[in-house]
């Protein structure tokens, strides 16, 4: 992306939220949903353009765990570790997906087609392990059950 580029992406959101630097976060979040992720001149571009310094922008991205600064797959993989799924097996899936798709927990793969990621209990822990693949729920996952399930994914 140009600076052009990121310069404008930035303005148009300053534009809907009015420039209001209580609404970093919101804004934020609307620049991520833009772009898919929040690169570091991104940040800094949002910092400049808000009146606000970078040090404070990067503080809040790295905060909330809903921001991401690198670039994620199209597909977001959450692997349950809430104690249930954990005893239900889910390290066993866990490290079959980090095989499958040769990375680790909180890495996207070379593709970006996915981002591996772990959470803890999503309340259906009757149903563990439980695999969440963008809003879809695979429950009772087994370590064989997950590649086929991988498949269906683009
Ligand atoms: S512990 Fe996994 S859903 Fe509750």
């Amino acid at each position: 992306m140009s600076p052009k580029e990121l310069q404008e992406k930035v303005s148009k959101v300053l534009k809907k939220h009015g420039n209001d630097k209580s609404l970093l976060v919101d804004i934020l979040q609307d620049i991520q949903t833009e772009i898919g992720y929040l690169p570091k001149e991104i940040l800094a571009e949002t910092g400049k353009q808000m009146g606000v310094p970078v040090s404070r922008v990067y503080s809040v991205a790295t905060f909330f765990k809903a921001f991401s600064l690198t670039e994620r797959g199209r597909h977001l993989i959450n692997v349950c570790m809430g104690t249930a799924c954990h005893v239900r097996g889910a390290v066993k899936v866990l490290e079959k997906i980090e095989q499958e798709l040769n990375i680790n927990r909180g890495e996207t793969t070379k593709d970006l087609k996915f981002t591996l990621e772990t959470v803890n209990c999503v309340g259906a822990c009757a149903l563990g392990p439980m695999v969440i693949i963008g809003k879809d729920y695979h429950g009772e996952m087994t370590p064989e059950g997950i590649v086929s399930v991988l498949k269906e994914y683009n």
